[in-house]
C-alpha cells in the first residue's frame, strides 16, 4: 500500500542543513512511499527537489485570501513555489491560539487552490477521550460538499517530542473511529501517526492500521530518517 512520510523541520535549520538534507533524500530510490518535506517559509525557494517521490509542503497557511493580512501567506503564493501541502492545526499552532473554525478556514482555503490539507490532530493528554480528536476533525470538515484530498496526522499532543508513545492498539482504535467519518463523505484520505517516532520504534507502529508517519525531530537528523523511510518502503 501507498505510505505517506511528512518530516515537519518546525522551526530548525539552516541552509547549510537543508542542502545536505536535499541532497542525500533527492538520491533516494522509492517503491511506494511518498515523502513531503515541510520547511519553514523562508526555505522553500532553497528546495530543489529532483526525486519524484519527493513533495515540498508548509506548516501553516493563512486562512483568507484576503488582501489585508499582514505577515500571511496564500496558496497561491506557495503554488509558485512547487508547494503542494501544508500542515494546519499542529499543537504548537493551537497553542498559541489556533481554533478549530481557524482550521477549518484554512483547509477550505487550501482546497480551493488546489492544495491538500495535512491535518494535525491529537488529544492533550492519556487520560483524555477520543471524542476530542474526532471533534476536532469533524469541525475541520465542517462544510466542506465537494470531493476532496485530506491527509490526517494523528498526534497525541503527549507524545510529541517526548519519547513517549501511545500503544499500536490505540492508534488502531483512533484510525478506526476516524475512518467511521470519513468512508461516509466524498474524502480520498490517508492517516498517519506522528509522535516521537523513531529508529527504535518505527517498525512497531507500522504495525498499525496507518498509512505512515509525521515525523518531527528525527527528519532533522537526515541519515535517521532515511532508515526510516528505507525500512517503511521495504515493507
Ligand atoms: P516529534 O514531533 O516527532 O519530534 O515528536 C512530531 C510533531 O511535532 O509533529
Amino acid at each position: 500500500m501507498h505510505k505517506i512520510i511528512v518530516a515537519n523541520y518546525k522551526m530548525n535549520g539552516s541552509k547549510k542543513l537543508y542542502r545536505s538534507i536535499q541532497n542525500k533524500l533527492n538520491k533516494l530510490e522509492l517503491k511506494d512511499t511518498e515523502l513531503i518535506l515541510c520547511p519553514p517559509f523562508l526555505y522553500v525557494p532553497f528546495f530543489k527537489l529532483s526525486n519524484s517521490n519527493i513533495h515540498l509542503g508548509v506548516q501553516d497557511v493563512s486562512n483568507t485570501i484576503d488582501r489585508k493580512s499582514t505577515g500571511q501567506i496564500k496558496p497561491e503564493m506557495l503554488k509558485e513555489f512547487g508547494v503542494e501541502y501544508s500542515i494546519v492545526g499542529h499543537s504548537e499552532r493551537r497553542i498559541l491560539g489556533e481554533t478549530d473554525e481557524l482550521v477549518n478556514q484554512k483547509i477550505k482555503v487550501l482546497l480551493s487552490s488546489g492544495m491538500t490539507p495535512i491535518l494535525c490532530v491529537g488529544e492533550q493528554s492519556k487520560d483524555e477521550n477520543l471524542s476530542i480528536v474526532i471533534k476536532q476533525v469533524k469541525e475541520a470538515i465542517k462544510g466542506i460538499k465537494s470531493h476532496f484530498k485530506l491527509i490526517i496526522a494523528y498526534e497525541p499532543v503527549w507524545a510529541i517530542g517526548t519519547g513517549e508513545l501511545p500503544s499500536v492498539q490505540h492508534v488502531n482504535e483512533v484510525a478506526r473511529s476516524l475512518k467511521k467519518i470519513l468512508n461516509k463523505l466524498d474524502v480520498e484520505y490517508k492517516i498517519l501517526y506522528g509522535g516521537s517516532i523513531s529508529n527504535e520504534n518505527f517498525q512497531d507502529m507500522a504495525k498499525a492500521d496507518i498509512d505512515g508517519f509525521l515525523v518531527g525531530g528525527i527528519s532533522l537528523e537526515v541519515d535517521k530518517f532515511i532508515k526510516i523511510v528505507k525500512g517503511i518502503d521495504n515493507e
